[in-house]
């Protein structure tokens, strides 16, 4: 609902969607979904990137053989109006990778320009999960503060940037792909 409400709307609200949810419950499906039905209905540009390659391709262009510029793989990024970043955090951090993060949505936020994103990182802050897990079994307990949060993989700034950007969509739901896809009941 949150998807066909976005495209309706679209560019009247130019809001993106934050897509968050565990493993296989649709969110990449979703998003290019918007942007299929936005380019097809619409005639919206929209550019698709898969976070991780983005980034590789970003490293890629700092090799002095390769001929393409980083600012030749930022351009359409930056340029495009409506920007698909699938698996957003999925990238280990560092201090390059925070960086490129930062400018990457500061750019798209300061020109006012659409991004929609998926995530598997639960919309906490830093290591918040540390703080209150002594009431949970040392089980629980142990897992909660185990997982890594979005805070902790883009950092807390662009965390709360993105409540700027996007209007936060949690999807809850079993992997779709061992539910319905299973190789075992082909
Ligand atoms: N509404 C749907 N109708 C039909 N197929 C779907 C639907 N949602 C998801 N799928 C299918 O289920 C599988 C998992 O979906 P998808 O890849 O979008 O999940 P995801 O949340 O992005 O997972 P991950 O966190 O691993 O990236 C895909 O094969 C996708 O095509
Ligand atoms: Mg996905």
């Amino acid at each position: 609902m949150a998807a066909c409400k976005f495209v309706e709307e679209y560019p009247v609200d130019k809001t993106g969607l934050l897509l968050i949810g565990t493993i296989g419950v649709g969110k990449t499906h979703l998003a290019v979904g918007i942007i299929k039905e936005l380019i097809l209905s619409k005639g919206i540009a929209c550019l698709f990137y898969d976070y991780r390659e983005l980034l590789k391709q970003i490293q890629n262009s700092y090799n002095d053989t390769v001929k393409t510029t980083e600012l030749d793989v930022l351009r359409p990024v930056f340029e495009t109006e409506v920007l698909a970043l699938d698996e957003l955090g999925a990238v280990k951090p560092t201090d390059w990778v925070w960086d490129t993060v930062s400018l990457i949505l500061n750019t798209r936020y300061n020109d006012n320009r659409t991004t929609i994103i998926t995530t598997n990182y639960p919309n906490l802050a830093e290591r918040q999960r540390l703080g209150n897990v002594s009431s949970r079994s040392s089980e629980a307990a142990k897992y909660a503060a185990e997982r890594e949060t979005l805070g902790d993989r883009i950092g807390d700034r662009m965390r709360s940037r993105l409540h700027e950007m996007c209007r936060i969509v949690t999807m809850e739901g079993t992997d779709f792909r061992q539910q319905v896809k299973s190789a075992s009941f082909r």
